[in-house]
């Protein structure tokens, strides 16, 4: 299938139909939190597990997309609910997380949500640092303590996948998104050990260039220069993600954990990204 037909992501008719190598009741049996799973990586993920079976249930910070994400699925005949969050306040994620383990409990937790803008990191306020570190790395810690808490006092196991990026190289352009996620990935390390005996598995995903609403914000000379970011010369798409998650969170990642997952057709290997036009002291 031709990916990416709706601008920058999949439309509902593609997120539903798009072939997966996952069998349809894997999920049968769990409770899948997204959170973010309102646009974006976050909606094509929340898609894959509901198409799997799974309860889900998308979180994220804007009503109207989540309610808009949640009725599409319910249309496709998913299970699916929609609990605005904003996961920077901790209040907020423990009434979430209250309300999913107490209408069911909860299997999975997906920490997809994010934000962030390009600026080169020498132009960055103090507001805007600490906005995007607040969300995407002390509102995915959140996230994380308060389900390994319930899973601990419910003496039942669980699995955190938490979608990062590939901080390897720095990330020239987005370096306030690299610090928070590179701060994910370490303490994703540290809990997959702590929380190893509490039958709690923690891995990250690491997706490089991906075609999908986020990449709206970048510049046309960002977005093009993506291509070139990889030895296959191309985007990924959103279930080369998804399934990378699937992969983790399920069956197939019993073994897994405190890994990071790269999808980024090579990226790490050889490739440039620039998430801000190349300065003119690097161009030839
Ligand atoms: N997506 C982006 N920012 C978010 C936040 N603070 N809470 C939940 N989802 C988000």
């Amino acid at each position: 299938m031709e990916a990416q037909t709706a601008g920058f992501g999949f439309s509902d008719a593609e997120l539903a139909a798009y072939p997966t190598v996952y069998r349809s009741d894997l999920f049968s049996t769990a409770t899948v939190l997204v959170s973010g799973g309102g646009s974006g990586l976050g909606k094509t993920i929340a898609w894959l597990f509901g198409r799997l079976g799974a309860r889900v249930v998308i979180c994220g910070r804007r009503p109207d997309r989540l309610e808009a994400a949640r009725d599409a699925m319910r249309a496709a005949g998913l299970n699916v609910e929609a609990l605005p969050c904003n996961i920077r306040k901790p209040e907020e994620v423990e009434a979430l997380l209250d309300s999913v383990t107490e209408s069911g409990g909860l299997d999975v937790l997906v920490n997809n949500a994010g934000g962030q803008f390009p600026q080169a990191a020498i132009d960055f306020s103090a507001k805007g640092w600490n906005a995007v570190i607040d969300t995407n790395l002390n509102g995915t810690w959140w996230m994380m303590q308060g389900a390994a808490r319930r899973w601990r006092d419910a003496e039942r196991p669980g699995a955190i996948v938490n979608v990062v990026t590939v901080v390897e190289q720095g990330m020239p352009g987005v370096g306030h998104t690299c610090a928070a996620r590179a701060g994910v990935i370490g303490i994703s390390k540290t809990v997959a050990v702590e929380w190893a005996p509490l039958g709690i598995r923690v891995n990250c995903v690491a997706p490089g260039a991906i075609q999908s609403e986020g990449q709206a914000v970048y510049s046309e000379e960002a977005r093009q220069s993506y291509k070139r970011s990889n030895p296959m010369l191309r985007f990924g798409d959103a279930f080369d993600v998804a399934e990378a998650c699937v992969y983790l969170a399920g069956p197939s990642g019993k073994y897994v954990t405190g890994e990071t997952l790269t999808v980024d057709g090579g990226g790490r290997l050889w490739g440039e990204f620039w998430a801000i036009p190349k300065p003119d002291y690097f161009r030839p």
